[in-house]
């Protein structure tokens, strides 16, 4: 019986077409964080806003899984333990793949939220200031996405997994956005085997006890296998 708990950013979304955060000519290089993806963006320029998201949603929803989020679910399948994919990416790709227990700590561009009530619903692909909550009828919608200055979802959650976890796995992330920069050292103060795997060593890589470098949709696929043949 092996507990894992694995993180993934949105390297391991790369492969699918969707544009990682820091890497060159990520999204950070084409917008500021200030305006996109903070509660102030969204009070300044809701329009801005919601066409950032609407963007990424359209883009996300056309988006394939890759082999890495494959082997993934293959490894929810067939481990005998429990299998947590923690992901800070807010597409939808685990659950295309077949993944069943996911949990998005930054939110998902397919929900949206209400601003008034806290109400969530389904996101249509475009969401505009004008939508109505279908709960409290107020034109307050935004997506249901953790913006900087907010506090990540199910947090406690999160703690209890990494307590029980005999394995912690990050898989393309740049371990420089916390709380779960943080992650591999908790995992590790509860005697889990960490490993990251990564194109390239995150900021977090020396705090791993394995590491490996390449594309995810190469090495994930290979690590799973490992770890069911065990
Ligand atoms: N395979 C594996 N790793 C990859 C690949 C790939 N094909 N392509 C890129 N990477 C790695 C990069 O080397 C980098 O370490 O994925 C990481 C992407 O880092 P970021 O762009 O910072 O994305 P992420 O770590 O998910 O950002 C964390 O920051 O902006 C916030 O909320 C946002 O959830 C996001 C958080």
């Amino acid at each position: 019986m092996t507990n894992i708990v694995i993180l993934t950013g949105a390297g391991i979304s790369a492969e699918s077409g969707l544009g990682t955060f820091r890497d060159e000519g990520g999204l950070w290089a084409q917008h500021r964080i200030e305006d996109v993806a903070t509660p102030e963006g969204f009070a300044r320029d809701p329009d801005l806003v919601h066409r950032f998201y609407n963007a990424r949603r359209d883009q996300a929803a056309k988006a394939k899984p890759n082999a890495a989020h494959v082997a993934l679910a293959e490894l929810e399948r067939r481990l005998d333990g429990d299998l947590l994919i923690v992901t800070q990416n807010v597409d939808s790709l685990h659950e295309k793949a077949g993944s069943q227990a996911v949990l998005h700590m930054h939110g998902q561009l397919n929900r949206a939220l209400c601003a008034t009530c806290d109400h969530r619903w389904d996101a249509p692909l475009a969401m505009h200031k004008s939508d109505s909550c279908p709960a409290c009828g107020q034109q307050a919608p935004r997506p249901d996405i953790v913006w900087f200055g907010e506090i990540p979802y199910q947090m406690e959650k999160i703690a209890e997994a990494l307590s029980q976890a005999d394995v912690f796995v990050s898989i393309g992330t740049s371990g420089e956005v916390y709380p779960a920069a943080n992650f591999v050292a908790e995992a590790d103060h509860f005697g889990a085997h960490t490993v990251e795997l990564n194109l390239e060593p995150s900021a977090g890589a020396s705090r791993f006890a394995e590491c490996r470098f390449g594309p995810a949709s190469e090495i994930v696929p290979i690590w799973v296998a490992e770890e069911l043949a065990r």
